[in-house]
């Protein structure tokens, strides 16, 4: 039975997951290395707390017992006694073995869960002792709004720690868990890479008018280069690259020359005023015409025609990491839709258009 959780770092994910726990009732232990991250920790929760109060989430009481429910816990020891901890430090393999290697000597009852979202969990659950008892736990950012936590079972994690840890999201926080087995961008960041890739092979369909096929045909909230934009086009080369070599350089999740001209000319979207389209105050004005020049003269295709080939390659994927045994077809569909906003799976397109189907 978990009550008592703990969480290593307190930057965007621990933070959030932070408040997700203590809202849910949970006491939370929070250690930082940074000791200025642990003092900015009051201050973050605070705010999440008014904004779930100004939203009708929270009652102004619940708000307050949640902030009193989270300790910050200067040194690591004072863990001791959790009964699941989440990791939730920088994406680093070695910082994460070493924390592992602590927290198996300092907890040794405990769930170990980490957040990684492009780490193998079993590289990381090695460090420890007993690796039966450490799985992935990956939220989304923010957590408490995201309802998805990918649930990744390392080749080791016990039947009885998976089934544990299912619990806590699904009945202690009301969120939707997905089993997922431990492989490269476990199922949405791998599943959603062709709506990024495909989307730039495309582009001379238009920015804007392959955004708003997305939008009209897809029912998207946000077609993939306005949503490039938001992410960071930075940011989300980088999970394409890790991605690319983690899974042995596959040419469908080769980096487009496109996006990595445009981070080496620092047009990294909404962020820095120009990505696919310029901002004017965080407002956009229209497509970038550095982006536009970058496209060049490419294979004009209606936008309809670019939607089509994305969603079939996003079906592709998504019935690659079914045939692979990573997730089953309703996980697969779950994950996506509360991960991207999305009304359908790939899945349910597929049976909906059954002419998508690339196979
Ligand atoms: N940001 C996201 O959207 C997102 C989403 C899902 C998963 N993740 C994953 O969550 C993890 C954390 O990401 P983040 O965005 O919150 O990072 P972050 O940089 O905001 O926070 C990391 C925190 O860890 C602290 N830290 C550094 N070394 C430490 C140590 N040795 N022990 C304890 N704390 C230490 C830092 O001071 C910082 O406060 C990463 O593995 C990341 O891949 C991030």
């Amino acid at each position: 039975m978990i009550r008592r959780v703990a969480v290593v770092g307190a930057g965007t994910m621990g933070a959030g997951i932070a408040q997700l726990c203590a809202q849910s009732g949970f006491s939370v232990k929070v250690h930082d290395a940074v000791p200025a991250a642990l003092g900015a920790l009051p201050g973050r929760l605070r705010a999440g707390l008014e904004t779930g109060v100004l939203k009708g989430k929270l009652t102004t009481q619940q708000a307050e017992r949640a902030f009193h429910a989270v300790v910050a816990a200067p040194s690591l020891e004072e863990l001791s006694g959790a009964d699941l901890v989440i990791e939730a430090a920088p994406e680093d393999l070695k910082l994460k073995r070493e924390l592992f290697v602590r927290l198996d000597a300092l907890c040794p009852e405990a769930i170990l869960a980490t957040n990684t979202s492009s780490l193998s969990v079993a590289a990381i659950a090695e460090a420890a002792r007993n690796s039966r008892r450490v799985l992935g736990m990956h939220f989304f950012n923010p957590p408490v709004a995201m309802r998805l936590v990918e649930l990744v079972r390392g080749p080791k994690t016990s039947p009885e720690v998976f089934a544990a840890a299912w619990d806590f999201a699904l009945t202690g926080l009301r969120r939707t868990p997905v089993d997922v087995k431990d492989t490269p961008g476990f199922i949405v960041n791998r599943v959603m890479r062709p709506y990024y890739l495909e989307s730039q092979r495309r582009a001379a369909a238009g920015f804007a008018a392959v955004d708003q096929a997305a939008r009209r045909l897809g029912g998207a909230p946000m077609g993939p280069f306005e949503l490039m934009d938001l992410i960071g086009l930075d940011v989300n080369l980088a999970i394409t690259k890790s991605l690319y070599e983690a899974c042995g350089r596959p040419e469908r999740f080769r980096p487009p020359q496109l996006q990595q001209r445009l981070v080496e000319l620092g047009q990294l979207g909404r962020k820095a005023g120009n990505g696919f389209y310029s901002y004017r105050e965080g407002r956009p004005e229209g497509e970038n015409p550095r982006a536009l020049a970058l496209v060049g003269q490419g294979e004009r295709i209606s936008a309809e025609a670019a939607w089509r080939g994305i969603v079939a390659a996003l079906i592709a994927e998504a019935v690659l990491v079914r045939d692979e045994g990573v997730a089953g077809v309703a996980d697969i569909d779950t994950a996506v839709r509360l991960a991207m906003n999305f009304p359908k799976g790939p899945f349910q397109w597929r049976a909906e258009n059954p002419s998508l189907d690339a196979r």
